[in-house]
């Protein structure tokens, strides 16, 4: 993450088909950003890994796939509809709106929490430390008033009539209501967790920071229904295993730092967060939470279904207890781009910028590039072989140093050069984008070279 700011990132990411802003042509939406061709392949690859890691890989992890409008019941019984708020102050100078602890924490480079601050003790930490508007810097606040975060729709039941529906504000309640379905179809046994990926809403107002915080994200969560007895050592087992998949994404251990919640909800019995070295300083990456039976029992209760798990063995019935593992892929996205980003000075002094993300996350494996147009079919004919295995990117225009260029600027891991050997004898360079050493090797084992360096394990 050689000289990163949010603002190169930001250029990159537009310049080069990893992300726009959202509805730009009229001027933009705040807080939404639309994924180009070169994202997407990024941010699936990244949901990919996950999934791999977590549920491909742990027989005891369901997948599933829920539905985002839901039973209003569900956001009672999860406190959503009661106290889904954020603490929001209005500049009056300017009118623009921000959260009083995004200002607290953005102001000390996230070295202050203001996670256990109440409302007077928020505004009085902002005037003491006279922490200024961030759009027009003048210091002019209203007081601190609570602002609901759940986006609102309603579904036409009879004519006339509306009922008020909610877009999710999180994928984990499609977990929990689908607990009973998965144990008794899977015929799992606990501890087993519901996993899941899919896109979260939430009214929020921010400051910027591009997709670090947005109105419309994707989470990738992880339930583990247990025992209380064995509830905390899967906590820390979760929370090992959430900072070792960022390590194996090929983040350095000095970007990373846990962050033991300092007030806890109060069925929460513990809750630690990843924060990562973003642009802006240290931030939440992910959660662990350790969530009783909180969950489950408030379903119970709310739905009328008993959520007991009956224990074959000792014939006991209990509600398990929850330790849940939640990540936006959006925001890991900024982490990656952020942590993949280096400039490098170049031997004639050139510098080059350089996307050196885990090969498995790289939006194409390979560029194919013919050194003249005139040499192409070969060119055309390893295309479409590679292309069938995976992501693959053909360019044949301009000097071969710009085409380097383009592909290391989009995190390319290996680039192979089709040239006037190749016609003779079948052999083409492959270029490795961290070290730009070249070697040369038949054409018949592009594929394999490939696909031997590209897994994430
Ligand atoms: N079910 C628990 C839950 O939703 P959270 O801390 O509110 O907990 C979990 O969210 C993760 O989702 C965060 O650590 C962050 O990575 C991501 N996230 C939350 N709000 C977000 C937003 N507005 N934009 C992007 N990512 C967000």
């Amino acid at each position: 993450m050689s000289n990163v700011t949010m603002d190169k990132i930001v250029n990159l990411c537009k310049s080069r088909g990893i992300i726009f802003q959202g509805s730009e042509i009229y001027g933009g939406m705040g807080n939404t950003w639309d994924y180009g061709p070169v994202g997407v392949e990024i941010k699936n690859n990244i949901k990919r890994a996950w999934w791999k890691r977590f549920v491909q890989e742990d027989p005891s992890t369901y997948g599933v796939d829920a539905a985002i409008l839901m039973n209003p019941r569900v956001w009672d019984a999860s406190g959503h509809t009661q106290n889904f708020a954020d603490p929001k102050m209005d500049c009056k100078s300017c009118k623009q709106r921000f959260r009083a602890d995004n200002l607290i924490e953005d102001h000390s480079k996230g070295t202050v929490s203001a996670e256990a601050m109440t409302n007077e003790e928020m505004e009085k930490y902002i005037s003491d430390n006279k922490i200024n508007c961030p759009h027009c810097g003048n210091f002019n606040w209203t007081p601190i008033r609570q602002f609901k975060l759940m986006f609102e729709t309603s579904r036409g039941t009879l004519d006339g009539e509306k009922d008020v529906v909610y877009l999710r504000p999180e994928t984990c309640q499609g977990e929990y209501v689908n607990f009973l379905n998965i144990q008794r179809s899977m015929r799992a046994k606990v501890p087993f967790a519901i996993a899941q990926i899919g896109k979260s809403f939430r009214n929020e107002i921010t400051p910027g920071n591009f997709i670090f915080r947005t109105i419309e994200f994707e989470q990738m969560e992880l339930q583990k229904f247990c025992r209380d007895s064995e509830s905390f050592s899967i906590y820390e087992d979760y929370k090992a295993k959430a900072k070792q998949f960022l390590v194996d994404l090929g983040f350095s251990e000095d970007h990373l730092k846990y962050h033991d919640h300092d007030k806890l909800a109060f069925y929460a019995k513990a809750a630690c967060d990843i924060f990562y070295l973003f642009p802006m300083g240290w931030s939440e990456l992910n959660g662990i939470h350790h969530r009783s039976t909180h969950d489950l029992s408030r379903h119970q209760e709310y739905s009328g279904k008993a959520m007991q798990y009956l224990d074959p063995v000792t014939n006991e019935k209990f509600i398990p207890t929850v330790i849940e593992y939640s990540i936006g892929a959006d925001r890991l996205m900024l982490a990656v781009l952020t942590e993949a980003y280096n400039e490098e000075v170049l031997e004639g002094g050139d510098t080059r910028v350089v996307l050196k993300f885990h090969p498995a996350i790289a939006p194409y494996k390979v560029a194919i590039l013919p050194l003249q147009k005139n040499i192409n079919e070969k060119a055309i004919e390893l295309y479409q072989k590679l292309s069938k295995k995976f992501m693959c990117i053909y360019d044949e225009s301009g000097s071969i140093g710009k085409r380097y260029r383009r592909q290391d600027e989009i995190g390319v891991p290996y680039s192979v050069t089709i040239d006037f050997d190749t016609l003779e004898n079948d052999t083409v360079t492959i270029r490795d984008r961290d070290t730009m050493e070249q070697i040369r090797i038949p054409m018949s084992e592009v594929e394999s070279y490939i696909e031997q360096r590209i897994q994430f394990n």
